[in-house]
C-alpha cells in the first residue's frame, strides 16, 4: 500500500497453539479463538496494524499418544489436523494472518536462536537430575506419563506436569504415589542429564515487570505474582524423548541410551515469534516482524485459557528477558495476557439428547457462524467458569441478535424501499430526537472501543446491543410507518437518521458478526470492507441506493430430542 503506515499502532494478537490431535470444542473457541478474533477485528477496523498468529502445537504427549493409538507417526497426525484447523477457522471466520505449525524448519531455527542465546547469556545450563524411568517399558517417562496424588490438593489423578484440579504446575517427583501411565508400574528415578532454564536468575526482573502490569485481569496477575514471589526453581527444558524439536547440534547431549529433545512447553510459546517471522518471510519482507516485537510502542496480547497462564505470564516473559539481556533491541514482553476461565458443559451434557456434543463443527451444523459467534460472545468466561446452556445460546440468537438487531435492519431497509424506492432520502432539519439518537450511537461506540481495548468483550458487545435497542425505541416513538401516510419530510428524516444509526451500530457489531457486517455494509452502499475505516459511524449519504436485504440472521432451532 502507498500510504504511510508508520504512525499506526502495531498490535500482535497471539493465540494459544492447539494441540494437533483433534479439532476444537466450544470451550476452546470461547476460551481463546473467538476472543482473539473479536479483538483483532476491532483493531483492524480501528486502523491498527494487526498481526494475528498461531498454529498447531505439533509436539507433546497429546500428539504421541494419539499417534501410538492409531499406529501412525506423529507427523501424520499433524499433517492430518493442520488443514482441518484451517477449514475450521475459515468456517467460523477466525481471521489469522498466519496459522502454521511448530513442525517447520523456521520454528526449529527460531527455537535454536533462543536456546543458544539463553545459553550464551548464562540462563540455560545442564544439570544431572533424576527422572522417572518405567522399568517395564524401559524408558524415561515424560511428565504427562506420570500421574499420582497432587501434593497441594490431594487430587488423586494429578499429572506430572500440572494438577488439573488446583491448577498448580508440578514436577513428577512432587507427586505422591506416582504411577506410569504406560504400564501402571511404579516408576523409579534414574539419573539423566538435561538443560535447565535458570529462572531464579530472572526472578527480580520478572517480578518488577509483573508489578508494573496494572490492567491485567486479577486472576492472571495475582496468580503470576504469587508464583514468582513464592520462589522460582530451575526448570528442565529438555526431555528424554524422540519426538520434538532437537537440541542445537553443538549443544546436544543425547546419548546412545537416551534421545533428547527440547521440551514442548519451552518451544511452543516461541511459536509466537517464529510465526511472526514466517509471516514476514511470506510477505516478502523478512524484517517486517520487528515492528511488532522490537518497537516499544507496539502492543501484544496473548489469548489463552487459564491452564496456560504459567507459560504465558511467567515462563515466556522470562525467556524473553533472558534472551534480550544486554541486547540493544530487546523483544517486547506481553502487554496483556487476558486469559479466560473455562466453559463447562453440564448443560450441554444434560441435553445430549439433541446429539450435538461439544465440537465446534457440530454446532456449526445448527448455528450459522455469526449466530454462534454472537451467542458465545455473550457467555465468554472472562471472570468465572461459565456453564454452556444450549437453550440460552438459542435464546440469545433468536431474541437478541435476530430480534433486536437483525429485524431492526430489515425493517428500516424495507420501509426505505417502500417509501423512497430504496434510496437514502434527503433529511430535513434534524430535531432533538434525531440528534439524540445519533449521539447515543456515537457514545456507545466510544464506550465499546474502551471496553474492547481492555479486552472486556462481553461488556463491549452489550454497548452495541443497547444502541440497537435505543434505535428500536426511537422508531417506536417516531412511528415512520404512520408518518409515511401524512408527512413525507418527517418520514425522510426519521429513516435517514435510523439508517445512519444502523451504519454506526454495524461497526459496533462487526468484530462479533463479521459476515453479517460485511453484507450490511454492502446494502448500505459500502464495499463490505470495514478494515481501516476507523472505529466510527460513517455517514451514508442521501441518494445512496440501498441493496435488497435478506434476513441478516437465521433463527436457530435445536434439533428435536431423539
Ligand atoms: N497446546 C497447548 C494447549 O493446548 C497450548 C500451547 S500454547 C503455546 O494447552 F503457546 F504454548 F503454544
Ligand atoms: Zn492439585
Amino acid at each position: 500500500m502507498e500510504h504511510d503506515t508508520s504512525t499506526q499502532k502495531h498490535v500482535l494478537v497471539a493465540v494459544a497453539w492447539p494441540y494437533a490431535n483433534g479439532l476444537s470444542h466450544l470451550g476452546h473457541i470461547a476460551g481463546c479463538y473467538l476472543p482473539a478474533d473479536i479483538f483483532a477485528r476491532y483493531h483492524r477496523i480501528a486502523g491498527s496494524r494487526v498481526l494475528m498468529v498461531s498454529g498447531t502445537d505439533a509436539h507433546g504427549t497429546p500428539i504421541t499418544v494419539k499417534a501410538d493409538q492409531e499406529g501412525v507417526t506423529p507427523e501424520e497426525i499433524v499433517e492430518r489436523y493442520n488443514p482441518r484447523f484451517h477449514e475450521q477457522w475459515e468456517r467460523l471466520g477466525v481471521s489469522f494472518d498466519l496459522f502454521t505449525t511448530t513442525m517447520t524448519d523456521n520454528h526449529r531455527e527460531v527455537t535454536w536462536d533462543l536456546f543458544r542465546t539463553l545459553h550464551a547469556n548464562g540462563f540455560v545450563d545442564t544439570k544431572t537430575t533424576e527422572q522417572f524411568y518405567d522399568p517395564e517399558a524401559q524408558r524415561f517417562l515424560p511428565d504427562r506419563y506420570v500421574y499420582g496424588t497432587c501434593p497441594s490438593c490431594a487430587y488423586p489423578e494429578a499429572r506430572g506436569d500440572q494438577c488439573e484440579n488446583c491448577g498448580r504446575t508440578l514436577d513428577p517427583v512432587d507427586l505422591i504415589e506416582p504411577r506410569s501411565k504406560l504400564t501402571d508400574a511404579v516408576p523409579s528415578p534414574r539419573e539423566t542429564e538435561h538443560y535447565f532454564i535458570l529462572l531464579p536468575k530472572l526472578r527480580d526482573e520478572l517480578l518488577a515487570w509483573l508489578e508494573s502490569r496494572e490492567e491485567w485481569r486479577g486472576h492472571v496477575i495475582n496468580w503470576a505474582k504469587g508464583f514468582v514471589r513464592e520462589g522460582l526453581l530451575d526448570r528442565a527444558i529438555t526431555r528424554d524423548l524422540s519426538w520434538g524439536v532437537p537440541i542445537p547440534p553443538e549443544l546436544d547431549i543425547s546419548t546412545e541410551h537416551s534421545d533428547k529433545r527440547i521440551y514442548v512447553w519451552f518451544e511452543a510459546v516461541i511459536g509466537y515469534l517464529s510465526a511472526s517471522k514466517e509471516w514476514a518471510q511470506r510477505q516478502g519482507d523478512p524484517e517486517a516482524w520487528r515492528a511488532w516485537w522490537e518497537d516499544p510502542a507496539a502492543e501484544s496480547y496473548y489469548f489463552i485459557g487459564k491452564d496456560n497462564v504459567p507459560f504465558h505470564a511467567v515462563f515466556w516473559p522470562a525467556y524473553l528477558l533472558g534472551y534480550s539481556a544486554g541486547s540493544d533491541r530487546p523483544l517486547n514482553l506481553p502487554t496483556n495476557v487476558p486469559a479466560n476461565q473455562y466453559v463447562t458443559f453440564k448443560g450441554a451434557k444434560a441435553s445430549k439428547t439433541h446429539g450435538i456434543g461439544t465440537s465446534l463443527l457440530d454446532y456449526l451444523e445448527i448455528f450459522g457462524a455469526d449466530e454462534l459467534r454472537y451467542a458465545l460472545a455473550t457467555i465468554l468466561p472472562e471472570y468465572a467458569d461459565t456453564d454452556l446452556a444450549e437453550d440460552e445460546l438459542v435464546r440469545k440468537v433468536n431474541d437478541e441478535l435476530a430480534a433486536a438487531w437483525g429485524n431492526l435492519v430489515n425493517r428500516v431497509l424495507a420501509m426505505t424501499r417502500k417509501n423512497f424506492d430504496g434510496v437514502v432520502p434527503e433529511p430535513a432539519r434534524l430535531d432533538e430526537r434525531d440528534r439524540a439518537l445519533l449521539d447515543q450511537v456515537d457514545a456507545a461506540l466510544a464506550r465499546e472501543a474502551q471496553l474492547l481495548e481492555q479486552v472486556e468483550l462481553r461488556a463491549a458487545l452489550r454497548e452495541a446491543l443497547t444502541a440497537a435497542q435505543e434505535t428500536n425505541a426511537y422508531l417506536n416513538a417516531l412511528e415512520p410507518w404512520q408518518t409515511a401516510k401524512s408527512d413525507r419530510e418527517r418520514t425522510a428524516t426519521t429513516l435517514w437518521t435510523a439508517l445512519q444509526a444502523i451504519a454506526g451500530i454495524n461497526v459496533g457489531f462487526a468484530p462479533y458478526v463479521p459476515f453479517a457486517a460485511a453484507r450490511l455494509d454492502e446494502w448500505l452502499g459500502g464495499d463490505g470492507q470495514l478494515e481501516g475505516r476507523g472505529w466510527q459511524r460513517v455517514e451514508v449519504p442521501a441518494g445512496t441506493e440501498l441493496g435488497t436485504p435478506t434476513p441478516l440472521f437465521a433463527k436457530v432451532e435445536l434439533p428435536a430430542a431423539e
